[in-house]
């Protein structure tokens, strides 16, 4: 299983990398390198074969809500539980912050990924119109966290 840690400046090349071959909007540098630093923001690697073989970020939005940004893995390392181990440690650190629930937007087209969400316990409330740079539109998904009061 891949390591997951949290992301590091040198990783910035490959984690553009995998985003330019896993999602159709192109993010720049800059966006990554802000939400690394941002108070509120998890952005976690995965790391297989020395290399990064994924990565996941995102932003708490309020006490109790986190949006996920981000999430792709590399093409050639998918089906392997990489997804799902990214987002198991992203929950696991936005539950320890208070977070209650886990937003995001993905698209129709992406069959892959709403299946993916679908399976992990992800709702879809509702659609966003033009919600990407190409118009397509957003599906937005939700999940609610188990309390851990008690734990
Ligand atoms: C969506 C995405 C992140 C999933 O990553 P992944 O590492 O392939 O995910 P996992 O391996 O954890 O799970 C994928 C599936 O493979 C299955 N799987 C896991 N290990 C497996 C194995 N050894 N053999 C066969 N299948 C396996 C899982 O059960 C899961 O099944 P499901 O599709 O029915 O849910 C990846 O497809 C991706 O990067 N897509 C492009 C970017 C994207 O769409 N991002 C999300 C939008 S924000």
């Amino acid at each position: 299983m891949p390591v997951i840690r949290p992301f590091r400046v040198t990783d910035i090349e490959q984690v553009i990398y995998i985003s330019n071959m896993s999602l159709k909007e192109n993010y720049d540098a800059e966006l990554f390198f802000n939400i690394s630093e941002s108070w509120n923001g998890t952005f976690l690697v995965a790391v297989s074969d020395n290399m990064v073989s994924g990565f996941i970020n995102g932003l708490m939005e309020s006490d109790c809500i986190s949006r996920i940004l981000m999430l792709a893995v590399h093409p050639d390392y998918r089906f392997q539980g990489i997804g799902e181990a990214l987002l198991k440690n992203f929950t696991a650190i936005i539950s320890s912050w208070g977070a209650k629930k886990i937003l995001l937007e993905v698209r129709p087209s992406n069959l892959t990924a709403v299946g993916f969400y679908r399976k992990r316990g992800f709702k879809t409330i509702g659609i966003v119109k033009n919600f990407y740079s190409d118009g397509e539109n957003g599906i937005k998904m939700i999940k609610s966290l188990p309390d851990k009061k008690g734990e």
